[in-house]
């Protein structure tokens, strides 16, 4: 991948309202005054603290360009925040604009319990609150670790205030014992080693060494990059921010793109693009062209939500069926994040995919995706080389449909499953259940030895919905260790909780209603008959209706933990949490509330 640059050099007039008192235009630092009843008061007060930190008169006539701190000792995917900051601070800078950053909320995946969708809410609550609360023009959003990105963009667009997307980036991949590794379809696949055997306690110490190699997001196409690359297709970050390495030069110079168009929003030199379906469109496109995570279906139905928008199951399957995957990387293929940059990044991929997307939407460099593509093109910019990573249409890694929406009367409202990670052989399955109520559950019986399991069985887990268990990416239900043993390395496995998009295998997710709410999922027995049909589009348990109303009475559904809890943050998340394919967001944050 060519070194970034901003697409189209601008400079930023500055604010033109008196400094000393007047709150006329409302933007920069007169914009969002505190309520004294006194406007001008409110204003004198604000530039007397903001003096105190050394700014001039001259400074604070510019316009402001909020930058959200994401920066966290427990979040190394943001390992690399405070170089982006700085290198933002450049662009906006030498645009005429005033850089202020602000803290916010930071998650990591393997540091926020119970799960950090739990708390995605809460931080896009956070983002959008303090953008509508402080006063600034434009905001440039640095974030990356699965969860952040969404929650930005969904707090961004409720607080409607212009934005640009700065991912942190992914981190390098490594080597251990000969081979090339990375976090963390690696992670998983060793992990499973070790639990099968294959693996003793002093290797796996070792691979532990290994796996994360830097700061920055997982060097796969899972959750993280996915939603990098789909905001990318959206117009929302300047080119070449999905893929640039966290610790490359390439990044630095994203993030300083980043700040020069984040700058020239907030002068209103540029407007920002409206985002409706023809955006979202360009989203799931590149969602399936890139083999990318489940959790994006999740996190872009909340963001579609936030505008009054819903994702439509049978528009999506229909994308599908018209998208290849394209993109060779783990887990559904071979390469890592490194790799996709190298080879081109998005706009190779955006150029393979051609007019699936609408490459006539504004991006927030001022520019169209074509304008912006032709222009790379023209300097040379997008990589042409011969590589294997991006694929072209006539020559797809899968042909379609790498990931599909299921139904039936086992998900009335829907379940996912990545065909394109799957075992072929178990597309078409029917097998006997074998029931677990929650990870508790699981985690006592999964390896007795006494466990009635075999490898053609079905592998039911639920409660771990977003109502049970915050949603917890458990759906990649471990082998049962006798089977593994034996060498069994994937079974159909449906919950209704969700998969770290760096895991792979035959795994139906999201299934909806989940357990919990009482969805049918909440009726299955030991011994049920469950069958999958991917081709078909359908999931559904072999009892018959009167059977299943019988059990209806039992209301097992009301035995199942939840994550709810009497006060605080989880009495809001048990009140007002939405199903998946509403994104798992709260009734009273969405559009149409
Ligand atoms: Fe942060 Fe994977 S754990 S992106």
């Amino acid at each position: 991948m060519a070194s970034p640059k901003q697409d189209s050099k601008r400079t930023v007039t500055t604010n033109q309202s008196d400094p000393g008192t007047s709150t006329t235009g409302r933007r920069g630092l007169a914009s969002n005054t505190v309520d004294y009843g006194d406007k001008d008061f409110a204003l004198f007060l604000r530039r007397a603290f903001i003096k105190g930190a050394g700014y001039t008169d001259e400074d604070l006539k510019r316009p402001i360009v909020g930058i959200v701190n994401t920066g966290s000792d427990f979040n190394p995917c943001h390992g690399n925040v405070p170089a982006l900051i700085e290198a933002a601070k450049r662009g906006i800078s030498q645009a005429g604009a005033l850089p202020m950053v602000f803290p916010t909320i930071s998650l990591h995946e393997s540091f926020a319990a119970p799960t950090s969708l739990y708390l995605r809410n809460l931080m896009s609550m956070d983002t959008e609150e303090m953008i509508r609360a402080q006063p600034m023009d434009a905001v440039l959003l640095i974030g990356g670790c699965d969860k952040t990105l969404p929650a930005q963009v969904m707090g961004a667009l409720s607080a409607g205030r212009p934005f640009v997307v700065l991912p942190t980036g992914p981190m390098l991949s490594s080597q251990w014992a000969g081979e090339r590794v990375g976090a963390c379809t690696d992670c998983r696949r060793l992990w499973a080693d070790f639990r099968a055997g294959r693996l003793n306690q002093e290797q796996i110490n070792e691979a532990n060494n290994r796996l994360v190699p830097s700061v920055g997001t997982c060097s796969v196409m899972g959750t993280a990059s996915t939603m990098a690359c789909v905001l990318e297709a959206m117009g929302l970050t300047v080119s070449g921010a999905a893929s640039a390495p966290a610790v490359s030069a390439d990044r630095v110079r994203v993030a300083q793109a980043s700040g020069e168009a984040a700058a020239a929003l907030a002068s209103g030199q540029i407007s920002m693009p409206s985002v409706g379906m023809a955006q979202f469109d360009n989203a799931l496109r590149t969602l399936l062209a890139v083999g990318g995570s489940t959790n994006g279906l999740v996190h872009l139905a909340a963001m579609m939500g936030r505008l009054g928008l819903a994702l439509n199951p049978d528009h999506f399957n229909r994308l599908a069926d018209d998208t290849p995957v394209l993109v060779d990387l783990k887990p559904g293929g071979q390469g890592y994040m490194p790799d996709f940059h190298e080879a081109g990044g998005m706009p190779r991929l955006m150029l393979a995919l051609g007019e699936r997307l609408d490459t006539q939407i504004a991006t927030v460099t001022g520019q169209t995706l074509a304008e912006r593509l032709t222009e790379l093109r023209a300097q040379g910019r997008i990589e042409t080389h011969e590589q294997s990573v991006i694929r072209s249409a006539d020559n797809p890694i899968y042909p379609a449909g790498g990931l599909q929406f299921l139904s039936g009367n086992l998900a009335p409202d829907g379940a996912v499953i990545k065909p394109v990670a799957a075992s072929k052989s178990l597309l078409v399955h029917q097998g006997r259940a074998v029931v677990f109520d929650g990870l508790e559950d699981m985690a006592k019986r999964l390896d007795a030895s006494d466990l009635d399991v075999k490898a053609d069985d079905v592998l039911v887990l639920r409660g771990i919905g977003p109502l049970g268990a915050g949603m917890p990416e458990a759906g990649l239900i471990p082998i049962p260790k006798k089977l593994a043993a034996q060498g069994v390395r994937d079974m159909v496995r449906i919950s209704d909780g969700r998969m770290s998009g760096t895991a792979a295998g035959t795994i139906v997710l999201h299934i909806s209603p989940e357990a919990a709410a009482g969805g049918p999922l909440s009726l299955v027995r030991d011994g049920d008959q469950i069958q999958l049909d991917v081709p078909a589009g359908r999931l559904a348990l072999l009892v018959s209706e009167e059977v299943l109303e019988q059990r209806r009475a039992e209301a097992v559904h009301t035995k199942l933990p939840t994550v709810s809890k009497p006060r605080g943050y989880g009495w809001l998340h048990g009140q007002q949490v939405l199903q998946a394919p509403q994104g798992c967001d709260f009734q009273f944050l969405r559009g149409d509330a």
